[in-house]
């Protein structure tokens, strides 16, 4: 029988350090871009792949996601009595209804592959998707979509990646590989943030995975990594030993959310696009150039 992904996982517990003081009191996955919060963008690519169950795995200072994918009662009634029915519309449709979006509070920040683990009383015994929404990703279909079509072949853990400098190995985790099909790579080995000089390759993981249940048994029992943290990666890397694992170049453009420049990046893009303003907004930025 062919398993299908229901549910993606959201660690969103981090402390956006990079964005203070934006981020001071609030969660960094807030932060828009044009006039979406970023978490938005990647819910919105979960519910494109078909995904109905959004499991968050937030901290402190993470009530305005759950504020922001729950129902806004003054909000929503203050609208209707204006009259203001499109806007109305714009609230009340942030999250489809037949989606279910779950909290779960990591209590202390010990690292991705903590986080992810944090999700195993819901998501059990299946297959599911992890997406880190600072990786904000511009594809057709979008990201998640792209994957889970990979899966549906393979019916594997699957790893988003993408080419980097060289120079930037050490920001991310890094694969090595063998072509395997259009697009798809046997993975053979993975390292969390390698230096340049030791880097196996510049094949780097860019927030978006699907894993296999089994993931669970080695996050449990793995030992903290690069920085002191229990790293995603490291679980990856055990679970290789036991099961096949595929790495995906997907196509699409991605903007590094986690960083100024990138957002800056991103803000551009998608106001390049966005329907009501990408007219004065190309206009404008020739008066710049
Ligand atoms: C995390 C992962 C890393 C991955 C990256 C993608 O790092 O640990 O393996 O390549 O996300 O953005 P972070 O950016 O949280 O330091």
């Amino acid at each position: 029988m062919k398993l299908k992904i229901t549910k993606a996982v959201f660690p969103v517990a981090g402390m956006g350090s990079r964005f203070l003081p934006a981020t001071k009191a609030t969660a960094k996955e807030m932060l828009p871009v044009v006039d979406k919060p970023l978490i938005q963008y990647a819910v919105e690519e979960a519910v494109a792949a078909g995904i109905t169950d959004m499991v968050f795995i937030t901290g402190r200072n993470k009530r305005a996601i759950e504020d922001h994918f729950d129902k806004a009662y003054e909000l929503e009634a203050t609208l209707e009595a204006q009259g203001k029915k499109a806007l109305l519309e714009v609230v009340q449709s942030v999250v489809p209804k037949h989606v279910n979006c779950i909290y779960i509070r990591q209590a202390e920040p010990l690292g991705l592959g903590h986080a992810v683990l944090c999700a195993k009383p819901v998501i059990q015994d299946e297959p599911f998707v992890v997406i880190l929404a600072d990786d904000l990703i511009d594809g057709v279909p979008p990201i998640v979509k792209q994957m889970v079509d990979v899966f549906a072949q393979y019916q594997c853990s699957i790893l988003g990646v993408q080419e980097v400098p060289r120079e930037h190995t050490k920001q991310y985790g890094i694969v090595s590989s063998s072509n395997l099909a259009p697009n798809v790579e046997r993975v053979h080995g993975i390292v969390e943030k390698p230096k340049p000089e030791v880097a196996p390759s510049t094949l780097a993981v860019v927030g978006r995975y699907i894993l296999t249940p089994r993931i669970f048994h080695y996050l449990e029992n793995i030992q903290p990594g690069t920085g002191g943290e229990i790293q995603l990666t490291d679980g990856i890397e055990a679970l290789m030993g036991e099961e096949q694992l595929l790495a995906y170049r997907f196509n699409g453009i991605r903007y590094d959310c986690g960083s100024k420049l990138g957002y800056l990046k991103a803000q551009v893009a998608y106001g390049l696009q966005h329907k009501d303003l990408r007219d004065e907004f190309a206009a404008y930025l020739k008066t710049l150039a």
